[in-house]
């Protein structure tokens, strides 16, 4: 099993700055097509919004929806919003995506359809391609024979400015304290603190593999207005890993304060609202 990891999420913070997730995920939601009967395994699935939206088509048949994540936060809030929206075919567990193949009640190939969004770029962050071929094939073993894995995540240039900002200003001040080189530093933090991976279609069809037929992939650039917790509660939210390699909480409240100075200025539109620049990766595979 992977080690314990710090749990960075909190739904409260989810819901202030990244309320847009789950809302502009109407196409990849398209690509899935729940239809009443499916039997669907959530990757990924944060506060369960999604999970709760799909109840209405599965409540109307003998489908239901099981969500995983590894922030115990994500799915106590999911579990609570189920409770409260009456959404009973939708379960929760706590699990890293990346134990999936050593989870054997998730292993039986019992899922109908299996559907991912907004969380790939998180848990393949830092994998090598045999993580994720391993991980890929968990995927499929879940599936029911000619099942379809739908799956949305950030893509080749994803938030590249807040990226650059980020890996810009933590690698300064570690430069700095440690008295390395400036570049030598960039590496280290692009290398050991940036948790994301934002591939290519390319990337996808090779690391599916000969186990599935890509039957769509697309590669997005999606401008997106930030929420009421602006660039601030997005880079708290989604950068603090980042902020991980500098061990002086002052010297990182300090940086993170720089990072969004600067983001207040390169994403700020004329209507004073915020706009990062998101790119998204779509792909919908067939189960061989
Ligand atoms: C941006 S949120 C997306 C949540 C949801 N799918 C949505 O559309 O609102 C990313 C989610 O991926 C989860 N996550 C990150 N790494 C993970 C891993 N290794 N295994 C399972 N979940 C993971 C996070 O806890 C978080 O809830």
């Amino acid at each position: 099993m992977a080690e314990e990891k710090e749990d960075h999420w909190s739904s409260e913070a989810y819901q202030h700055s990244a309320s847009f997730v789950p809302k502009l995920a109407t196409k990849i939601v398209q690509w899935l097509d729940p239809q009443k009967d499916d039997v669907i395994l959530d990757i990924g699935c944060g506060d369960g919004v999604l999970d709760i939206q799909m109840h209405e088509i599965l409540a109307q048949g003998s489908g239901s929806i099981h969500g995983i994540d590894s922030s115990p936060a994500m799915i106590a809030a999911a579990t609570q919003a189920a409770q409260a929206a009456g959404a009973s075919k939708c379960t929760f567990e706590v699990l890293d995506a990346l134990d999936l193949a050593r989870t054997p009640h998730l292993q039986r190939g019992q899922y109908t359809k299996v559907f991912s969004n907004a969380a790939l770029h998180w848990i393949l962050g830092g994998a090598g391609a045999g993580q994720q071929a391993g991980f890929f094939a968990a995927a499929g073993a879940a599936l029911a024979a000619g099942g379809r894995f739908a799956f949305e995540m950030g893509g080749l240039g994803n938030v590249a400015e807040v990226r650059a900002a980020l890996i810009g200003a933590v690698a300064r001040r570690l430069a700095a304290a440690e008295g390395v080189a400036h570049a030598d530093a960039v590496r280290r933090v692009a290398a050991r603190h940036d948790p994301w991976f934002f591939p290519d279609e390319a990337w996808a069809r090779r690391a599916l593999g000969g186990a599935w037929r890509v039957e769509r992939v697309e590669r997005e650039y999606r401008p997106t207005t930030a929420d009421p917790g602006g660039v601030e509660g997005w880079i708290r939210l989604f950068g603090a890993r980042f902020f991980d390699a500098l061990p002086d909480p002052a010297d990182r409240e300090a940086c993170l304060r720089e990072v969004a100075d600067v983001l207040e200025v390169v994403c700020r539109r004329p209507d004073g609202r915020f706009q990062l620049g998101y790119v998204r990766l779509r792909v919908l595979a067939r189960k061989l």
